[in-house]
C-alpha cells in the first residue's frame, strides 16, 4: 500500500499519515511533487490519495499530475481523502471520477473538515484554539474511518450522485473559470520581502524565483497557499490584499 498526497499547508498530508498509522503502518507516503512519485505508484496496487479541495474542485497541479500519469491508474484500488475548511459536496468524488476515467477502482472516500488555508481572506478565519480542536476532531474521524476500513467497510463520503450535484451546483460550476489554468495573481510586496528565499524553496510549482535579493512571483501558481502561510514577513498575498492569520498544520498540532 502507498499513500499519495498533495498538500499546501500540511492538512492533507497530516490526514493521510494519521490514516495510514491506524490502517497500515508499514505503508510509505509520497508527495506528488516528489520525483519518485510516479515510480512508487507503479509499484503498488492499493493506494490512499489525500488532497485539499479548492472550490469543490481539484487543484490544477493535481489534475495535471493525474493526466500526465494517466497510464498509472488502471486497475489500482484507491481510497480518497479530501480535506476542506467547510464544504465540498463531492471532494472525494471528483478526484475519484478523474481516477476512474483512467481505470482505477475506488474503494471509498473520507471528508475531513480542517483549518482554512486561505490566510489572506477573513471569511473562514478561526481562532487558534478552535483550529486546534478542529484538527483533534478530524483525528478522531480518521481513526474511526481506518477502523471501518480494516473491517472491510470503508466510508463512502462524497461518492455518488447526490454529493456530485451538491459539489457541482454548490460552487464548482460558479468557480470553474478559476480552476482551468494556473493563477498569475500571486503578489509579493517588495517593501516587506527580506529575500530569505523560503517561498521559492517551498513552492511545489517552482513558480517563485529570487531576483536581485527579492522574491518574484511567476504565473504558474496552483493556489496551494504554502508560501503565503510560510513567509516570515507576511509579504505574499493571493486572493486577498493582506495576510490575516498564518498557520500550517504544525501550528495547530503544537501543544
Ligand atoms: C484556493 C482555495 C480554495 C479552497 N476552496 C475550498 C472549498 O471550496 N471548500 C472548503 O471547504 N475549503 C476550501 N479551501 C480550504 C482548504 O481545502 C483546506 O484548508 C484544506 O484542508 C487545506 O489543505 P492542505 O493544508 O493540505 O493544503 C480552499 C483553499 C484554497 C487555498
Ligand atoms: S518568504 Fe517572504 S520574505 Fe522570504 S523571500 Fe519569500 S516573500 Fe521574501
Ligand atoms: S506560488 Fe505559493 S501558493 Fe502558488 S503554488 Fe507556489 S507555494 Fe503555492
Amino acid at each position: 500500500m502507498l499513500g499519495i498526497y498533495f498538500s499546501g499547508t500540511g492538512n492533507s498530508r497530516y490526514a493521510l499519515e494519521t490514516f495510514l498509522r491506524h490502517y497500515n503502518s508499514s505503508a510509505k507516503t509520497v508527495a506528488i511533487e516528489d520525483k519518485s512519485a510516479a515510480k512508487l505508484i507503479g509499484q503498488h496496487q492499493e493506494l490512499v490519495f489525500s488532497y485539499p479541495v479548492q472550490y469543490s474542485n481539484i487543484p490544477k497541479m493535481l489534475k495535471d499530475f493525474i493526466e500526465q500519469n494517466s497510464r498509472l491508474w488502471n486497475g489500482k484500488r484507491i481510497f480518497v481523502i479530501a480535506t476542506m475548511a467547510l464544504f465540498s459536496g463531492d471532494g472525494a468524488g471528483i478526484l475519484a471520477r478523474h481516477l476512474q476515467r483512467y481505470g482505477a477502482h475506488i474503494t471509498g472516500g473520507l471528508h475531513l473538515k480542517m483549518p482554512d488555508s486561505i490566510s489572506d481572506v477573513k471569511a473562514l478565519k478561526r481562532p487558534l484554539e478552535q483550529n486546534k480542536l478542529t484538527v483533534k476532531k478530524a483525528e478522531r474521524k480518521i481513526i474511526c474511518a481506518a477502523k471501518h476500513m480494516k473491517h472491510g467497510k470503508p466510508p463512502q463520503e462524497g461518492i455518488g450522485l447526490l454529493p456530485h450535484f451538491a459539489g457541482l451546483f454548490g460552487q464548482r460550476l460558479y468557480f470553474m473559470g478559476k480552476m482551468k489554468r494556473y493563477s498569475n495573481k500571486l503578489k509579493v510586496d517588495p517593501a516587506k520581502c527580506i529575500g530569505c528565499g523560503r517561498c521559492a524553496a517551498l513552492c511545489p510549482m517552482c513558480s517563485i524565483r529570487m531576483e536581485k535579493g527579492k522574491a518574484k512571483a511567476g504565473d504558474r501558481c496552483t493556489m496551494c497557499y504554502r508560501c503565503v502561510n510560510s513567509c516570515p514577513k507576511q509579504a505574499i498575498t493571493l486572493l486577498g490584499k493582506k495576510v490575516v492569520a498564518q498557520g500550517t498544520t504544525e501550528t495547530y498540532l503544537a501543544p
